[in-house]
């Protein structure tokens, strides 16, 4: 298992490119299996992530093709198999993105149940109980979610208990080939189900309402080819920002989108972060001072859970105390054991964290134990006295661009050690 090494105290200085967004890449890649013919996507990150996405449409129906340009064109017209199975899909849980697409177009998906997780139970229900309304038989045996259609799916009127950003795509993605109108009350509001209904549009579908909490879907017989760029990754670009705040003298982001960024650019402005926003750029310089400021996350427009960690780090350099209340998932604090090992002073209370600063952190051998989880040790290991190693380095790979290459070429100190 790879490692990274990294020698704290390094100043950061220079141009980062934030690549496209997972979140929806993941979505627009599960959306192709909705047509037979080719959907060209651009900016797709070169992430772990997609890259088992990619593996689970080749073994359903699709073939995979790669542009000069280095988009993907995938075309999903030489139907494999109905099953997203066990071993890729304990891999990445979004691997459910399949289950709604394939239901709508082959009337047959069969997807392993992907278990708990290092943030939380995260059941599926919610995705699940939404194809039944829409006619689907759906039944759990030996660890899969074997869903059935006779004939085709149709249109319901579903709302969500709680919000839900991949039950919202799942069911959105359903509906486009439902025979009649649905609509989705409750819906995540997440810039990444804009994105899925602009791909969804592109291809013929009749989405309306994607960024509010209601969706309202007109089936279509079929949906057609389409070319789409993936929005840039907002919390690839939120994790540099708190890169630039805790280390950076000045540090620019390019092909960005602030608007996506606007409540984790108005808590960082709020504790002292000296922020530039352009169009498309954002530019960051460590202030002398950074405040300690509470924080409670929560789904869009609010602060994103997947940039809770990050923020922590960043409040071990704080003046004063700063409580962060997580309100998503149950068991996102699993980066504090490992911020405490480094020095920080951070007690646990239920959901919530009291983060004391600013406190001397010192390099010491960590544990990556989740994707977010381990992008707060990378931050921690900047601005740590001595060298950090982050241990189970693949759990960052799944979601960031190789990162000791970006933050190496501005100027951090970082190696990975490879197994
Ligand atoms: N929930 C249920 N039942 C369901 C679905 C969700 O109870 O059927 C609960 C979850 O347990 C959780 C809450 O609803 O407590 C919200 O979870 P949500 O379904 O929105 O999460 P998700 O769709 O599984 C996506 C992202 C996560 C991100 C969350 C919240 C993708 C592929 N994943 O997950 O991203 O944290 O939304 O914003 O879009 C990450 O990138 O590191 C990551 C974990």
């Amino acid at each position: 298992m790879d490692k990274l090494k990294i020698t704290g105290g390094a100043r950061l200085n220079g141009r980062v490119e934030i690549a496209g967004a997972k979140n929806a890449a993941l979505p627009a890649l599960a959306a192709c299996l909705l047509t037979d013919q080719p959907v060209e996507l651009s900016k797709l990150p070169k992430v772990r992530d997609v890259r088992t996405m990619l593996r689970v449409l080749e073994q359903l129906a699709a073939s995979v093709t790669e542009t000069e340009s280095g988009s993907s064109i995938i075309t999903a017209d030489r139907y494999a198999s109905h099953e997203a199975p066990y071993d890729l899909v304990k891999t990445m849980r979004a691997s459910v993105l399949v289950l709604g697409p394939l239901l709508a177009r082959y009337g047959r998906a069969r997807v392993s149940l992907p278990g708990g997780c290092a943030i939380g139970e995260r059941p599926i229900n919610f995705h699940i109980e939404g194809l039944q309304r829409m006619g689907a038989d759906v039944t759990l045996e030996h660890g899969y979610v074997e869903a059935r259609v006779e004939g085709k799916l149709h249109g319901a009127r579903l709302s969500f208990p709680t919000k839900s950003v991949t039950a919202t795509e799942n069911l959105m993605m359903a509906a486009c080939l439902a025979e009649g109108t649905t609509t989705l009350i409750n819906c995540a509001e997440e810039p990444e189900i804009v994105d899925l209904a602009e791909l969804l549009n592109a291809m013929g579908a009749s989405v309306h309402g994607a960024g509010t909490d209601e969706i309202l879907v007109e089936g279509r017989p079929f949906l057609h080819g389409a070319k789409h760029r993936v929005i840039s990754d907002r919390i690839e670009a939120g994790t540099y920002l708190i890169a630039g705040a805790m280390a950076g003298d000045r540090l620019e982001l390019v092909d960005c989108d602030p608007f996506h960024m606007r409540p984790v650019l108005e808590q960082l402005s709020g504790a002292g972060v000296d922020i530039e926003v352009s169009e498309r750029t954002i530019t960051v310089t460590a202030p002398d001072r950074i405040e300690a400021r509470d924080l409670r996350t929560s789904p869009h427009p609010g602060y994103p859970t997947d940039m809770q960690a990050q923020y922590m780090a960043m409040m071990t350099q704080a003046h004063g105390t700063s409580v962060i209340a997580e309100t998503v998932f149950e068991r996102r604090f699993m980066h504090v054991g490992e911020l405490l090992r480094m020095g920080a002073d951070i007690r646990i209370d239920g959901h919530t964290a009291v983060v004391v600063g600013p406190t001397k952190l010192t390099g010491a051998q960590v544990m990556a134990t989740d994707l977010r989880a381990s992008a707060s040790l990378v931050l921690a290991g900047l601005v740590a006295d001595g060298v950090t190693v982050i241990d189970r380095v693949y759990h960052l790979d799944r979601g960031y661009e190789p990162i000791e290459h970006k933050l190496g070429a501005l100027g951090a100190s970082i190696e990975r050690i490879r197994s």
